[in-house]
């Protein structure tokens, strides 16, 4: 496997993280992950724009130019004959001397990205998963993909140990989505998801989502959701780089519509596939 450490690319076993680097000891980095689909990144732009944005959010100065990133991730997925899968890319804050302050501007953020083989969700799919809901615990400021991930591990693995496959976080009562997911319902033929503020990532899925909805005359409402809506929900669905539309049929003990994938979520299927 061939890996991009800051701009050159060695084999993995080349490549050595320092056991000061701030993304180790403090989660203290940004990533992102893309899908790459008969060997082009799918919404690279898109993806790039949010890794920007998450940099400027936590004061991390980008080492490079997005047009050299980007450059960059192209040349990742020739060297390594990448027809499908996905490309992970993270950046730190640098490594210095262990201290909660930010290290002197002498100091560079290292770059690494890799890629990973495809999963292969087509089971769930087609079938539809079981959700579990869990208390949103997460800091305020989801909308920056961090490194930080410590409360979607734990969520995830509440939701695996009861049998589910995602979990679904709530605030208060208020859906706000899952742990690597962004999450939709369905009533009335009308499509509802969380309004992409700090209480979520506004996933890149999410708003190809929004874009089929608005060319396929589609109603896409933003407005929050709430626990106690949940028998009320027709149909319900996840999203993700790389799960793309994944049904639900059941969150904890509640059927969703007659527990099979819904009608809606089959055309955003379809529309989805046609787009890729
Ligand atoms: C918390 C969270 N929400 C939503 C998503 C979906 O985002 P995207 O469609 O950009 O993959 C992710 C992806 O990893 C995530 O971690």
């Amino acid at each position: 496997m061939k890996v991009l450490y800051n701009n050159q690319f060695k084999n993995r076993d080349e490549v050595v993280i320092d056991i000061e680097d701030r993304g180790y000891q403090f989660g203290d980095g940004i990533y992102e992950v893309m899908r790459v689909y008969n060997r082009n990144v799918f919404t690279l732009d898109e993806h790039l724009a949010r890794f920007v944005r998450s940099a400027a959010e936590l004061k991390i100065q980008l080492p490079y130019s997005v047009e050299d990133i980007k450059t960059m991730l192209l040349e990742l997925v020739e060297q390594n004959h990448l027809e499908e899968g996905s490309i992970y890319v993270q950046i730190t804050r640098g490594t210095s001397m262990r201290n909660h302050s930010f290290p002197a501007q002498s100091v560079s953020p290292v770059l690494i990205a890799y890629p990973l083989p495809k999963k292969n969700p087509s089971q769930e799919q087609q079938q539809g998963i079981k959700m579990k809901l869990v208390e949103d615990m997460r800091w305020l400021r989801c909308d920056i993909k961090s490194l930080n991930l410590l409360y979607n591990v734990m969520a995830k693995q509440e939701a695996l140990d009861h049998q589910c496959y995602e979990a679904l976080l709530h605030r208060n009562g208020t859906i706000t989505e899952g742990s690597s997911t962004n999450f939709f319902a369905v009533k009335d033929g009308k499509l509802y998801t969380h309004p992409a503020n700090n209480l979520i990532l506004n996933g890149i899925t999410r708003l190809e989502i929004r874009k089929l909805c608005e060319a396929n005359d589609m109603t896409m409402i933003e407005k929050e959701l709430t626990i106690n809506g949940i028998e009320s929900f027709d149909e319900a669905f996840i999203t993700s780089t790389t799960l793309e539309i994944v049904p639900v049929t059941q969150i904890d003990d509640t059927v969703i519509g007659q527990g099979e994938p819904g009608e809606m979520t089959k055309r955003l299927q379809m529309l989805f596939q046609a787009l890729i």
